[in-house]
């Protein structure tokens, strides 16, 4: 692990009460961890408003039964592949498909790449989730 700095932080009693009711409920087994974590994800917010580098998933389910869907989702796909790094299917039943696309790149095509897909017709559902490169000092 990199070094440890160490800081004095004051807040309000309620506050820091129902920072500790929420880190608990969490299973955070010490305040620093949580702490750490909500630095972590508030620098992955900022990346994402900043159009900086992250990695994440793009998840989504869609009726292989329509019309050149599938063409038209793998075309796309084509179209972003700088960011796309895998892309996994799988056959949930007779009509639907599952796509579970890993990428890594900036986040504003990240949001390009899931908001092409989403508007197809046929697709049912999709969602994305991002997280940190590890790059970097943060
Ligand atoms: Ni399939």
């Amino acid at each position: 692990m990199s070094d440890l700095y160490r800081f004095g932080v004051s807040l309000e009693k309620p506050l820091i009460e129902a920072f500790d009711r929420h880190i608990q409920a969490q299973h955070y087994k010490t305040r620093s961890e949580a702490l750490r974590d909500l630095i972590r994800e508030e620098l992955i917010r900022k990346k994402w408003t900043e159009g900086g580098s992250v990695a994440g998933s793009v998840v989504m389910t869609y009726d292989h039964h329509k019309r050149e869907l599938v063409n038209l989702l793998i075309d796309i796909q084509h179209d972003f592949q700088d960011i796309i790094i895998s892309t996994q299917h799988v056959h949930l039943d007779h009509h639907h498909c599952l796509e579970i696309i890993a990428v890594r790149g900036k986040a504003s095509d990240v949001e390009k790449l899931a908001t092409a897909l989403k508007v197809q017709v046929g697709v049912k559902h999709l969602s994305f989730s991002i997280t940190s490169t590890g790059e970097g000092k943060d």
